[in-house]
């Protein structure tokens, strides 16, 4: 899914099936819901990856090429936020 393609925040998250059965399956939802409200903001581009083998530090997801483990939904709010104020920063 992709908002706005021009310089996009981009998400990747972990669909491997410790982390999605632990959390991811949930941020995705709250991921959508996020983009749903905020139409014509910055592009952000969220994709999946598969299980890289760091499933005891999961939920893992990344931000613009940063990790972040032991991710819940609502932290994950949070991360999409920070990336969105700092990219309004950087411009
Ligand atoms: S399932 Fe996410 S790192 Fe293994």
């Amino acid at each position: 899914m992709v908002q706005n393609s021009a310089n996009p925040i981009a998400i990747t998250i972990c669909m491997g099936s410790s982390c999605f059965s632990r959390g991811n399956n949930r941020s995705i939802g709250v991921i959508q819901s996020f983009l749903e409200t905020r139409q014509g903001e910055p592009a952000i581009e969220v994709c999946g990856r598969l299980c890289e083998g760091q499933c005891k530090l999961g939920p893992n997801l990344c931000v613009n090429g940063r990790d972040y483990h032991e991710v819940d939904p609502v932290m994950v709010l949070g991360l999409v936020n920070d990336a969105l104020v700092h990219r309004r920063e950087d411009t």
